[in-house]
């Protein structure tokens, strides 16, 4: 394929005549003719994966609130509109930039319950169960998401947050409309509703497409937390409803783990690349030190020379990734748990090392690369949002239940899915790959330690200012879909839009393959990359991730990026 974008002067020119622009446009597959510009404001903006969670974000900050207001309203609103992956039994990430140019990041991850064992998914031979980890109660992570939404109102909160969330509980009782898009996905998944739950819930009925789904029991459950806080859900009513629940379906979690959750505050993971400087989610996430080692070992080659999505921008980006991710699988998992060479891990001087045997004339094997085996795909049910407010503060947050509503467990007196965030621990550490490789011990089962994420919430700075917040779901091609916005923009000059439209591939070490979204790439392309080695895959995925992301345009105005994969939308003033 042919260099993306060569006329930056033009797009820019562009952007200046799209300024009135008030809805988000979506662009068609091909992106090479004309480039096309996502929702620009003066002023603020939400993005995220439904229209009615990016509008109460908006209202929010329009009437005075601040991105960290919004960030609680948006991630409340996707529960209620997005159960697919929003939920108030959850987890997530968030990294911040304010105005000040303070950064920080929150983990309100899930944990281990205390009962939880290392072998707890193995049957009596040693061998894993996944439906274990993946499906029902035993499969539930203790939730953070309550914990980590009033964390950041604490902290960084600026209106009251009955004010923020009272807009919410409205929703919850008005409906939100089924798309055709979620209408498919309910009934993908109704029949494991009906098994897991042993009874209908709310989401396993036969709704059209244009149907309006309340939930009032949801409604019910944000009141009490807004009234009693976050202990509402930890140690109060919802929190006794939701162990009953859990137990009643043979799970072990109790009023001791929910008492004892807390989120972390952590320090992001900090990079520069080519004159940017990338502040991204630190461990327990991958996402952060993943994205930096791929992005300093792809820096020394000239990618804007080669072209977008050229045979050889390709080789290196993927040769950079089968590197970083040999190394996610063997080092990574909760830093309260494990020492992570963190440093080392990013260094200049050791990332220059794992390149050393790249070469353009064929592909490295991954059982070339010695390092440890990771536990293969993770699910890909997840959702980002990004938020920048009048104040100039911004926000990058990505969520999950893990899989898609999570372990289709709902509590039906609270109104909400629980995930199955404990299939992201590794089941059975220690054992050799196919290669003979051993690994993951890093991402073992324990009580109270948090699994290994591969959630990517980014915040961009160039020349000290704020540039871009950008994330999106995809479980481990999270880190890759990240990666390759970033570089749309900085290197072929693409609009936010078109970054996160354009068509993207994938390779994480093992399996070792190269995964592209079918039709999007030449069969030249594909022919050249086979003829060096590569191994490809057109089939598995349908879609690499589901981008969302915030740019500042040189004027300082915004502009949105939603990606066209799914019913995102980009909202603001
Ligand atoms: N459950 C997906 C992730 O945390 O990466």
């Amino acid at each position: 394929m042919k260099i993306h974008f060569t006329k930056p002067l033009f797009y820019a020119l562009l952007l200046t005549f799209s300024f009135s622009c008030k809805t988000n446009t979506k662009s068609k597959l091909k992106t090479e003719v004309t480039p096309v510009t996502g929702l620009i404001t003066q002023k603020a903006m939400v993005v995220s994966a439904r229209e009615e969670a990016s509008k109460i974000g908006a209202d929010i900050l329009k009437k005075g609130g601040n991105a960290f207001d919004a960030m609680v309203g948006t991630e409340m609103a996707l529960a209620v509109t997005y159960p697919f992956a929003g939920s108030l039994g959850g987890g997530g990430f968030m990294v911040y930039r304010k105005v000040n140019g303070e950064v920080g990041a929150i983990d309100f991850r899930e944990k281990a319950p205390l009962a939880a064992t290392k072998d707890m998914y193995l049957d009596e031979n040693g061998n894993p169960i996944p439906e274990k980890s993946q499906l029902g109660a035993m499969a539930i992570g203790v939730p953070g998401t309550i914990a980590g939404i009033f964390a950041v109102h604490k902290k960084l909160g600026s209106l009251p947050i009955e004010d923020i969330l009272n807009p919410v509980v409205a929703l919850a009782n008005k409906g939100f409309v089924i798309t055709e898009k979620q209408k498919k996905r309910f009934d993908q998944y109704k029949e494991l509703f009906l098994e897991v739950n042993q009874d209908t819930i709310l989401f396993a009925k036969n709704y059209k497409a244009g149907d309006t789904l309340k939930n009032e029991k949801l409604a019910e459950t944000l009141k009490r937390i807004i009234k009693n806080g976050a202990s509402e859900f930890y140690t109060g009513e919802t929190g006794r409803k939701l162990v009953e629940r859990i137990q009643s379906k043979g799970g072990i979690i109790t009023m001791e783990d929910l008492s004892k959750y807390e989120v972390k505050w952590r320090n992001p993971v900090r990079f520069e690349y080519k004159g940017l400087s990338v502040i991204s989610m630190s461990p327990p996430s991958s996402g952060g030190v993943c994205l930096a080692q791929i992005m300093k070992m792809i820096e020394p080659y000239d990618l804007k020379q080669y072209g977008h999505n050229s045979l050889k921008t390709i080789q290196v980006i993927t040769e950079a990734e089968r590197r970083a991710y040999a190394d996610r699988g063997f080092y990574l998992g909760d830093p309260d748990f494990v020492n992570i060479p963190l440093d080392t891990l990013i260094s200049k001087e050791y990332l220059s090392y794992r390149m050393r045997d790249f070469s353009f004339d064929k592909a490295t094997l991954s059982s070339d690369i010695n390092c440890g085996m990771i536990s293969g795909y993770e699910s890909d049910e997840t959702t980002h949002y990004s938020i920048v407010d009048s104040f100039g503060n911004a926000i990058s947050a990505t969520i999950t239940l893990n899989g898609a509503y999570g372990s289709k467990l709902y509590v039906p007196e609270i109104g909400t899915f629980l995930n199955n965030e404990m299939d992201d621990f590794s089941a059975k550490p220690g054992t050799p790959n196919m290669f003979g490789l051993i690994g993951a011990e890093a991402n073992a089962i324990a009580p109270e330690k948090r699994m290994l994420s591969s959630m990517t919430p980014t915040i961009v700075e160039k020349d000290g200012k704020l540039w871009m917040s950008v994330g999106t779901p995809g479980g481990s091609t999270i880190i890759t879909s990240v990666l390759q916005t970033i570089l749309n923009v900085k290197e072929f000059g693409m609009t936010m839009q078109d970054a996160v439209n354009a068509p993207r591939f994938h390779h994480q070490w093992l399996p070792d393959v190269v995964v592209f979204e079918p039709e999007s790439f030449s069969t030249s392309l594909i022919d050249s990359l086979k003829q060096k080695g590569y191994k490809i895959n057109q089939e598995t995925s349908k879609i690499i991730g589901i981008v969302d992301g915030i740019l500042v345009l040189p004027d300082g105005r915004l502009e949105g990026g939603a990606d066209k994969r799914g019913d995102d939308t980009a909202i603001g003033f």
